[in-house]
C-alpha cells in the first residue's frame, strides 16, 4: 500500500458505462471505455487513498490495489455507492445511462412477422451524482462530477454543477471529432463555484494525476 497525502482517506470512484437490459441478450449502453475513471482510481490510490472502484461493464480492466465492485445497471451502481459510504471524496466518472427500459422481457424478443418493431418504454434512472451531493451528514467532503458535452461545454457544465449540487465538475468535450471517448487523451475544464479552469489536452493518466493532486490539497 502506498503512503501519501491521502493515506487514511476513502475515495469512491464510479467508472465505465452502465448496461440497461432490453431482454436477456440485448441492452442499451454507451461508448464509455472506463479509461478515465480507472486512471483516477489509480492516481488516488497512488496518493495513499483507499479506493472503492464501482465500475459498469467497461472495456478496460479495473486497476490493482483498489476494492472493485462490478455492476451492470445504474440502479446497481447507486446501491454499490451507497454500500461503500462513508467516503471523504466521491468522483463520479461513470457514464450512467439516463434511462432504463421498464418493459424489458425475461425472454428474448422475437420478430412477430407483422413488421412492427417493439416499443421500448423507458423510465429515468436515479441520478447518483445528484443524490450523493445532497446526502447531508453522509455527504463526502468533496463530490466531483463529470460532464460529457458536445457543445457549449463550459456553459452547460456550469449549469450542471449547480443542478447536481456537486463541488467540481470535470467537463470534457466528447464531440465525435475530439477522439475523447475510447481514446487516450482528454481535454478538460474544471468547473468550481469560483470559476472555470481549462487544462491543456493531455493523456487521461495526466488528467487523473492532476485531479488527484488537487483533491488531496482540498482534503488536507
Ligand atoms: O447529466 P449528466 O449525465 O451529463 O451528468 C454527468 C455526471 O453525472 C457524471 O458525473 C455522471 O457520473 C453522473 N451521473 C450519475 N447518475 C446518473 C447520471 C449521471 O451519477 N444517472
Amino acid at each position: 500500500v502506498q503512503r501519501g497525502p491521502l493515506t487514511g482517506r476513502h475515495a469512491i470512484v464510479t467508472s465505465g458505462p452502465t448496461h440497461e437490459p432490453i431482454d436477456p441478450v440485448r441492452y442499451i449502453a454507451n461508448r464509455s471505455s472506463g479509461a478515465q475513471g480507472r486512471a483516477i482510481a489509480e492516481a488516488l490510490r497512488d496518493l495513499g487513498a483507499r479506493v472503492t472502484f464501482v465500475s459498469g461493464p467497461a472495456s478496460v480492466a479495473p486497476p490493482d490495489g483498489v476494492d472493485v465492485v462490478q455492476v451492470e445497471t445504474a440502479r446497481e451502481m447507486r446501491d454499490a455507492v451507497e454500500a461503500a459510504l462513508p467516503a471523504d471524496v466521491a468522483v463520479m466518472a461513470a457514464a450512467v445511462a439516463d434511462w432504463r427500459v421498464t418493459n424489458a422481457t425475461d425472454q428474448k424478443m422475437k420478430k412477430d412477422g407483422s413488421g412492427q418493431p417493439p416499443a421500448l418504454e423507458m423510465a429515468e434512472n436515479p441520478d447518483i451524482l445528484a443524490w450523493v451531493s445532497r446526502l447531508g451528514l453522509k455527504r463526502p467532503e468533496l463530490v466531483v462530477g463529470f460532464a460529457a458535452e458536445t457543445d457549449d461545454v463550459v456553459e452547460n457544465a456550469t449549469a450542471k454543477r449547480r443542478r447536481k449540487g456537486c463541488d467540481w465538475i470535470v467537463a470534457n468535450d466528447v464531440s465525435p471529432d475530439s477522439g475523447v471517448m475510447g481514446g487516450p487523451q482528454n481535454t478538460v475544464t474544471i468547473i468550481r463555484e469560483t470559476g472555470a479552469d481549462s487544462w491543456p489536452r493531455m493523456p487521461k493518466a495526466d488528467v487523473a494525476i492532476r485531479l488527484a493532486r488537487e483533491i488531496s490539497e482540498v482534503l488536507q
